[in-house]
């Protein structure tokens, strides 16, 4: 697009009305403009729900009543009131960046959202937020909750955790941004996330955009955002061997751990990569072949066989079967794993089911029938 014009002063509007006598008010951290007050909660609601950050956040400000009293403590004694909110890391940052604004700004966090995101576990998000409630500036916030507000009511269906998403939805919330009442905005967005447009039950009959919500309105509020996208699925590849005679098949024992861990098998070829799809299969290494098929005879006659594909929960699996017919059967001599199986018995088997299904379709009537066709 050469030209965004995301400006809509009735969004912020909306916004601020809703919040004015829907939102929340009288959460600890509110009707303050203290830095350190506002910093420790926007630090502890970072991927943390406001029901289980209040009563870390009053502990923890009886322990440390002031920034200063913050930065002189042990980092210990920091991590202990910490411990149970869970991703520590931000402890650690909230200590170092105390220390920071002590010695760099005199104790003072500076107003500027750019300066303020310089320091340790603030980022661009935070640092708007801790500016606005603060000290009023006009700053844009983006955290996941409203990544899915504005997902929905602007009805944006690429994913959100993609970067050209995720700076346009950027450039989206500066231009929103109202002209005034930015502390009742910002809290506004954060509560509307919180409290109506939740990620699986949102309260469309109370939202304030209900008339304007993309997601609303065409009855997507389900599908947006748009979640990951899956990664595709690896493919491996098999060929597996099928060796028949005398209306026999050679079964080999799986290892106990692994796929099909202990259940009968076909031998596999190892080493053998087949092509993709509609590439044409490299020829198969015959010295690997007869050396695979040494315990089991000679060989008289071999046939590649239509590759089939089982899907499994973490990946495709391509089984390309070779058919092989013996010349000499050799007898299997202490190899406790393989063993011959009667075609007519392969449906009993502990077979794996995509084995079992190509063996009773390749096999087919001797299978089902026991009729000695080999
Ligand atoms: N989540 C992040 N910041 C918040 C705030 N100031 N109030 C409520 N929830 C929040």
């Amino acid at each position: 697009m050469l030209h965004e014009d995301f400006a809509d002063p009735s969004f912020s509007a909306a916004v601020i009305g809703w919040q004015k006598t829907h939102g929340r008010h009288a959460l600890p951290w509110q009707n303050t403009r203290d830095a350190y007050l506002i910093w420790l909660s926007e630090i502890m609601l970072q991927q943390t729900q406001v029901s289980a950050v209040l009563g870390y956040y009053a502990r923890f400000l009886e322990r440390f009543p002031t920034l200063r009293e913050l930065a002189a403590a042990p980092v210990e004694d920091v991590m202990a009131q910490w411990s149970g909110l869970g991703y520590y890391t931000r402890a650690r940052n909230l200590h170092r960046c105390a220390q920071q604004v002590v010695a760099q700004y005199d104790g003072v966090f500076p107003s500027d959202p750019a300066l303020l995101a310089e320091l340790p576990g603030i980022g661009r998000s935070t640092a708007a937020a801790i500016s606005a409630f603060s000290s009023g500036t006009r700053a844009a916030i983006m955290d996941g909750n409203v990544k899915r507000v504005f997902a929905r009511v602007f009805g944006i269906d690429t994913f959100p955790g993609e970067k050209k998403t995720e700076q346009a939805m950027w450039r989206r919330a500066e231009a929103l941004l109202p002209a005034s009442g930015i502390e009742s905005y910002t809290q506004g967005l954060m509560d509307m996330g919180a409290t109506l447009c939740t990620r699986s039950s949102p309260d469309c009959a109370r939202c304030p955009m209900q008339q304007r919500c993309v997601a609303h309105l065409t009855q997507r509020t389900k599908d947006l955002p748009v979640r990951k996208p899956k990664k595709a699925a690896p493919e491996k590849h098999a060929t597996l061997l099928l060796i028949v005679d005398k209306g026999e098949v050679l079964l080999e024992q799986r290892p106990a751990s692994g796929i099909w861990g202990g259940l009968l098998s076909l031998p596999e070829l190892d080493g053998h990569h087949l092509a993709e799809d509609d590439e044409e299969q490299p020829a198969i290494d015959q010295t690997a072949l007869v050396r695979a098929m040494q315990p089991f005879g000679e060989m008289e006659s071999q046939e590649r066989l239509m590759t089939v594909t089982h899907v499994f929960t973490h990946y495709k699996l391509h089984i390309a079967p070779l058919l092989i017919t013996l010349a000499r059967r050799a007898p299997l001599a202490g190899e406790a794993r393989y063993q011959w199986l009667d075609a007519g018995r392969v449906a009993d088997a502990a077979l794996p089911a995509p084995v079992k299904k190509l063996l009773l379709e390749l096999l087919g009537d001797e299978a089902n029938s026991q009729a000695r066709m080999f």
